[in-house]
């Protein structure tokens, strides 16, 4: 496994160097999943951001930039859904023009099958979709918008004609909701080039009302699959991957695990989140972020920005999945949709 420090590298507080930059894009959603946004909370009353205090193409081009310098080299767009940002395939081509970094997207693949090409062809390497379950009913009853599942089926079907590879699927695993697809869902992807992850419920933001009962840990989702179709654990791709990775013994693919409450990764947690409005959390967990759209917005130059960004993560010393047992934050935290997942 790679944890090549380089001469120049920023470390913070537990020597983990700058990799990852996530950029949400939009804090507005299509869908209402319960465990990120919930409808009673996001409903027709709730106020989201105005187009005026979103950054711009221009001011997250510049962000990026900076932050590569610093160290990042892979950028991932969320939201919220961030094909819900008008024209963000402009966006990517501006980022694409960042040399050595690779471009991610997590979506809920709803408008995929429209966006696919135009995003392959703007320069996006790879897309993760969210797709809870195979079951129609199901589905729809997690996005709670009524969503057809087959939507999002020909969304996957237009990334993979696109080129947008390797394919993750990230499975959001909710006992009493959806665990009896675990296996439906091993089943469907068992066999092909994509690679599904089941990830464990978590305590994110502070109001989706999470409770230990409704986590199913991941050693029970192995014992699941493995039972009906063997795996066999595969060493991490690079230091700082989210996902424990294990392949089907019989050559049938890969799949990941994403196990943030029962073995928490904060050790080496590379990761860095740019909210839709411009500001910098250093942990998904934070209560509290760091407004770049100010000092942009009052002139501040390269150099500046890059000295108060150095001086954020050197003093990063987040590890909140690794002691949330015993600490319970004081203060509200960020909702996933402001910061992306
Ligand atoms: P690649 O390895 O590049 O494919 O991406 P990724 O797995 O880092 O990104 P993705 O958006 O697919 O992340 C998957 C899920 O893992 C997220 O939706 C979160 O639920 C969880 N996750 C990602 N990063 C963190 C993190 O820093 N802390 C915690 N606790 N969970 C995370
Ligand atoms: N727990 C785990 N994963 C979550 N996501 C959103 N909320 C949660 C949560 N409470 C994931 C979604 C999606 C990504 C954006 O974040 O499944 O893949
Ligand atoms: Fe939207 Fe993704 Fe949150 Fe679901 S998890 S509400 S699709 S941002
Ligand atoms: Fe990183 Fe915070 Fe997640 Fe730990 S809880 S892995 S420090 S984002």
């Amino acid at each position: 496994m790679p944890s090549t420090l380089y001469k120049a590298d920023f470390i913070d507080q537990y020597q983990r160097p700058l990799r990852d930059l996530r950029i949400s894009v939009t804090d507005r959603c299509n869908f209402r999943c319960a465990y990120c946004m919930p409808k009673e909370i996001f409903g027709r009353e709730h106020a989201f951001l105005p187009k005026s205090e979103l950054l711009t193409f221009e001011e997250i081009t510049r962000l990026a930039r900076i932050l590569v310098s610093l160290g990042v080299r892979k950028i991932r767009l969320t939201g919220g859904e961030p094909l819900l940002r008008r024209e963000v395939e402009t966006l990517i081509g501006m980022l694409a023009e960042i040399p050595e970094i690779e471009i991610a997207m997590t979506t809920n693949g709803s408008l995929l099958a429209r966006k696919a090409q135009l995003l392959k062809k703007s320069g996006l390497d790879r897309v993760t979709v969210s797709l809870d379950a195979l079951d129609d009913a199901t589905f729809r009853q997690m996005n709670d918008v009524d969503f057809p599942v087959q939507t999002v089926l020909d969304g996957l079907a237009a990334a993979t004609e696109a080129g947008l590879a390797p394919l993750k699927i990230n499975m959001v695993v909710k006992r009493g909701v959806n665990h009896n697809d675990i296996l439906p869902m091993a089943r469907y992807f068992h066999g092909s080039s994509h690679i599904l992850r089941f990830i464990e419920f978590m305590d994110v933001g502070s109001t989706n009302g999470w409770r230990m009962d409704d986590v199913v840990p991941a050693k029970e989702i192995v014992e699941t699959i493995d039972a009906e179709i063997p795996i066999e654990p595969l060493e991490a791709n690079y230091r700082g991957e989210v996902a424990n990775r294990w392949r089907f013994k019989d050559g049938g693919g890969e799949i990941g695990i994403i196990a943030s409450v029962t073995q928490p990764f904060c050790g080496n947690c590379t990761r860095l989140r740019l909210s839709a409005k411009g500001e910098l959390y250093t942990c998904l967990f934070g209560n509290h972020g760091n407004d770049l759209r100010a000092l942009l917005r009052d002139g501040a130059s390269d150099a500046e920005l890059h000295q108060q960004i150095a001086g954020i993560w050197r003093l990063r010393s987040d590890n909140y999945s690794e002691s949330r047992s015993s600490e319970t934050p004081a203060s509200p935290k960020v909702e996933m949709s402001y910061i992306g997942g």
